[in-house]
């Protein structure tokens, strides 16, 4: 459907805004939209940059498994004055630093092994179509206006702040809350009347106690908010590198209004009727948590003033310190992804970034720390727990895996265990309590070493053969749940053991979880191989 004028369309989506509650479930639809921020590309990327993008490809990995349709968008944020600037020190045209560092940000998603469906830019022409299309749709609402403004900006951030908020760096020099520094902006700029929009903003939020995560954010906006709401400029004529406001092309979109309208272009807005109706009801954007304000009030603020709905949900992570100190370009303590990559492998890093840290909190890197878990978690107990399995069919069996006969109680307590776990990490997922989910099925990992101490096959093998089947066959089988259930955050390991259980590439869904399609006696098995080598720094 090619939408009419933007009044008409307000009349066809405005009556959701108001009072809109939005269903606590995806379930019901089966369609999942989850967005990383779009980065700038002032800069090449980091380990901050590469975790919210490894953490929305694990939940992306998990919806799909779990029978969702899902999309999956990243990509790079190339306008404003904090990319102009950056070109011109550069002595370079601004598209030609967008198009040198976008690629860097598209390569690292495939380094990441990140399976976003869509990566966009900024700088797309599809995108200065759908940022136009909501300027003439808030203007059409009666929600800009132009005006005088006079105030402090911080490029760094590509904020506006008020007196109030500022504080004295030590030369006595005005800085930004987030001490980026300021400088005095007095131009004529379109304003858009946020202003008005605080009462809804906060009847919105009532409606949507899941509208922002985790609670400590819902909470510090709610407070914002709640403190009064200022009007916003939300154009800048002193430089053009943004897109052009339609109908005054002297005035170039303020950043932040065509940086957020990046979720809706990637599913085809302004056309309705396609991508755009399927999954933005069900859109969650993962944020860090310096980017809250922009996501969680602004944005929904334009969309209800333009008569379209706020995405559903919004969750800011927290940040990673390095060695306990703040990454940044002047102390030159960026981590590269690549580097932490070519060092302790892909997976090892998924899983240490998603493990680590509770994802609302602050937490540490440290190499030492990434090391500790590999050869403390993923070398010694899921690795080895595969390994003692399998190594022992290869060795004793000729690499057939043997039917079981008569399951006993630690049998069945284990292969339970397995069953069940899959509603307890869904749980985590639905929360993105990622360390918790891990946690859940780490729970599975150390109760099955345990059960082979137990039950001592390379014992049985002398004492008991049958009974030594039987163990090895559900060692086999718990393995096959936890590599099903691993896959989000280790996809290349858990294929891998997959592989080595003789698993059909078409049966590794969560639908495949559970008795009915256990592993079958009888199949000869590929000669494994570890997964997880235990991780020994290089020889110096
Ligand atoms: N371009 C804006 C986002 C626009 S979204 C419509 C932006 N870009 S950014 O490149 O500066 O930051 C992108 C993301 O990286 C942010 O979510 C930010 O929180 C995150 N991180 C930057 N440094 C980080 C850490 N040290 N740790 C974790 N995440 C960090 O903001």
């Amino acid at each position: 459907m090619k939408p009419g004028k933007p009044e008409e369309r307000k009349s066809i989506q405005g009556q959701l805004i108001q009072g809109v509650v939005h269903g606590t479930s995806c379930t019901m639809s089966k369609t999942f939209y989850v967005t990383t921020p779009i980065y700038y590309v002032n800069d090449k990327p980091h380990i901050g940059h590469a975790y919210t993008t490894i953490a929305c490809d694990a939940l992306a990995r998990f919806k799909r498994l779990d029978g969702y349709r899902v999309k999956f968008l990243t990509g790079t944020d190339e306008h404003g004055q904090k990319i102009a600037k950056a070109a011109k020190d550069q002595g370079i045209e601004p598209i030609a630093l967008c198009d040198q560092n976008s690629k860097r940000f598209r390569d690292l998603t495939g380094a990441l092994n990140a399976t976003n469906d869509d990566f966009i830019r900024t700088t797309e022409a599809r995108h200065i179509t759908a940022c136009q299309d909501l300027w003439r749709r808030l203007e059409a609402a009666g929600q800009i206006e132009l005006k005088k403004y006079k105030g402090w900006y911080a490029v760094r951030d590509e904020a506006f702040y008020d007196d109030a908020e500022l504080t004295k760096g030590p030369k006595g020099e005005l800085l930004a809350p987030t001490g980026a520094p300021v400088e005095q902006v007095e131009e004529e700029n379109f304003f858009f009347r946020l202003s008005a929009w605080q009462d809804k903003l906060l009847a919105f939020y009532e409606a949507n106690p899941d509208f922002i995560a985790p609670k400590s954010r819902f909470n510090e906006i709610y407070s914002f908010v709640k403190g009064g709401l200022n009007d916003l400029s939300i154009s800048r004529t002193t430089f053009n590198w943004g897109v052009p406001v339609p109908g005054n092309d002297r005035h170039v979109m303020y950043v932040w209004i065509d940086a957020l309208t990046n979720y809706m272009t990637a599913l085809g807005y302004p056309e309705t009727g396609g991508d755009y109706d399927t999954f933005w009801p069900e859109a969650l954007h993962v944020i860090g948590k310096d980017i809250v304000r922009f996501h969680c009030v602004y944005w929904p603020a334009f969309l209800m003033a333009a008569g379209l709905n706020p995405p559903k949900r919004i969750y800011a992570h927290g940040w990673w310190t390095i060695e306990g100190q703040k990454m940044s370009k002047s102390l030159g303590n960026a981590v590269d992804p690549h580097a932490i990559i070519a060092k302790f492998g892909l997976d090892q890093y998924r899983y240490f970034m998603l493990r680590d840290k509770t994802f609302g909190g602050d937490g540490d890197f440290s190499e030492a720390t990434v090391a500790n878990r590999i050869n403390g978690e993923l070398a010694n107990e899921l690795g080895n727990l595969a390994q003692r399995g399998l190594g022992f069919i290869a060795k004793s069996l000729g690499g057939v895996l043997p039917a079981p006969g008569p399951l006993n109680g630690e049998d069945e307590t284990i292969l339970a265990s397995c069953h069940g776990l899959l509603g307890q990490v869904r749980e985590e997922i639905d929360d993105l309590a990622f360390e918790k989910a891990i946690d859940a099925i780490w729970t599975v990992v150390r109760a099955g070493n345990v059960y082979v101490d137990r039950q001592a096959p390379w014992t049985l093998k002398k004492t008991d053969p049958p009974r030594m089947n039987t163990v090895l066959y559900v060692m086999a089988e718990v393995t096959r749940h936890l590599a099903l259930v691993m896959q989000p955050f280790v996809p290349a390991s858990a294929a891998k053991m997959l592989d080595q259980l003789g698993v059909a590439a078409d049966a590794r869904t969560f639908a495949h979880l559970g008795p009915a399609n256990a592993l079958k006696g009888g199949v000869t098995l590929p000669t494994p191989t570890p997964v997880f080598p235990r991780w020994q720094a290089p020889k110096a």
